[in-house]
């Protein structure tokens, strides 16, 4: 229960995040990650690992779904690379996520700590590949 509560929460706290895109950076010092596109590029680490963890949660999936083997350790991912095509089809999804936030349910972003009506979660709800599908009913 207490663990399911957490997932709820981080996945909020995630989806918060994202939305949060274009403000203003933090100012804490972080190294500078050159291969942020859609996040500001020195987000604090801790602010990224929650958003990272979010997309596994609402996608179902691990940090290798989007992330690339690196080629000079064994074992590890190469967290900057963008060989993995999700990973660029995860960038456009983020920037889709918050353009709907913003412009059909009003969200903005001076509001902070607003919930967001619509997340990874909601399409993906554990996921990789959304069910679209519609079925009729039998006559
Ligand atoms: C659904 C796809 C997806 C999953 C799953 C995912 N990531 Fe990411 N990750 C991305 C995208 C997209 C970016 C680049 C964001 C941008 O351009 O602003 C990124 C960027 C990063 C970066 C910054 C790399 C750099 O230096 O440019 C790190 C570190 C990272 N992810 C770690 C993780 C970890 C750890 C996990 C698992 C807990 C994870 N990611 C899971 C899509 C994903
Ligand atoms: C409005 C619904 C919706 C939202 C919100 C959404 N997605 Fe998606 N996503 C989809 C659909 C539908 C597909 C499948 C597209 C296809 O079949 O080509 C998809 C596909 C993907 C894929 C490709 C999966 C694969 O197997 O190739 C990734 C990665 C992904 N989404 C990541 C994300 C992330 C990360 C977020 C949140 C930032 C997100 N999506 C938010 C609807 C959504």
């Amino acid at each position: 229960m207490l663990q399911m509560h957490k997932r709820k929460c981080f996945t909020i706290l995630s989806i918060c995040a994202i939305l949060l895109i274009g403000v203003a950076a933090t100012t804490k010092d972080e190294k500078p990650k050159p291969n942020l596109k859609v996040l500001p590029k020195n987000i604090d680490h801790e602010e990224l690992m929650k958003i990272m963890k979010g997309f596994n949660v609402s996608l179902g999936v691990k940090c290798n779904f989007c992330h690339a083997q690196s080629k000079t350790e064994q074992r590890k991912l190469d967290f900057a690379s963008d060989e993995k095509e999700t990973k660029q089809v995860a960038r456009s999804m983020m920037k889709m996520t918050a353009k709907i936030n913003k412009k059909y349910f009003n969200f903005n972003k001076e509001e902070e700590g607003k919930s967001f009506a619509v997340t990874c979660k909601t399409c993906h709800n554990g996921k990789e590949h959304p069910d679209s599908r519609i079925v009729l009913p039998e006559e």
